[in-house]
């Protein structure tokens, strides 16, 4: 079977404006080769413009959220098909932010992930636990559940990425050691593999929560970390770039 595929993955969050997207896509085209992916995923609004930029280059790009359904009456919302005429290659779909402030829960974030299948964009779809659910040792119980909505709507040879995010770890710069990290990515792979051992060797699994320049080598050197969807880090082009060659 071909080896799965690695990746660096940049969310902006709702950072940056257009002089970022303007500063960074050309150095990022730049660094960009076949043997990792390089993903930007800026606010919706700068999609366009990033589009235009990466076009012709090595360098993907992505929502950071789509709507479950495929059209309607859905004001500030779009669509996996809109994404897909952009050309993005990739959505994050049920980011913590998401589940946290916006209420969406697991089957919610499967219905978008399916969505995107749908529409012929890849979802890169992001469980994490809390530091409460892991201090009462429930962070396995947590994730099977938050993996098993996404299964069930998922066909199986799907496309998709998954993003392991603990939750304690997003924005803290307090990041999930290596170890840590390979254990619970080991854990996921596993549940996958209850669904087609095959198919669960062929997903890249993420992780996210404080990468920086100078903890990206040490996890991207686990077995089943195949690399990093990065947050506050990635709006620095150079610490981007960094953490990007880590991942080779
Ligand atoms: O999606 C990436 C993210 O939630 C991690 O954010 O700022 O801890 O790298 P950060």
């Amino acid at each position: 079977a071909a080896p799965r595929a690695r990746m660096v993955v940049a969310n902006w969050k709702m950072f940056g404006n257009l002089a970022l997207c303007r500063e960074s896509l050309p150095r990022l085209a730049a660094a960009a080769m076949e043997s990792v992916e390089l993903v930007v995923c800026p606010p919706a609004p700068y999609l366009g413009e990033v589009g235009r930029l990466a076009s012709s280059s090595g360098v993907h790009y992505g929502a950071q959220d789509v709507a479950e359904v495929t059209h309607g009456a859905r004001t500030g919302e779009w669509s996996a098909d809109m994404l897909a005429e952009l050309g993005c290659r990739y959505a994050i779909v049920g980011h913590s932010e998401r589940r946290d402030r916006h209420r969406e829960c697991n089957q919610t974030v499967a219905v978008k992930a399916a969505m995107c299948i749908a529409a012929g964009v890849i979802p890169i779809v992001c469980v994490g636990e809390t530091m409460s659910d892991r201090e009462s040792g429930q962070t396995e119980v947590v994730l099977a559940e938050q993996l098993k909505a996404i299964l069930q709507l998922m066909k199986k040879n799907a496309m998709f990425v998954l993003a392991y995010e603990p939750v304690w770890a997003i924005g803290t710069g307090l990041a999930a050691t290596p170890e840590m990290a390979q254990d619970v990515h080991a854990f996921l792979r596993r549940q996958l593999a209850l669904f087609s051992s095959a198919w669960a060797e062929s997903v890249t699994i993420l992780y996210g929560g404080s990468v920086k320049a100078d903890n990206a080598a040490s996890l991207f050197a686990m077995p089943d970390i195949d690399g990093g969807l990065v947050g506050g880090a990635s709006l620095n082009v150079n610490d981007l770039l960094s953490i990007y060659k880590a991942a080779h």
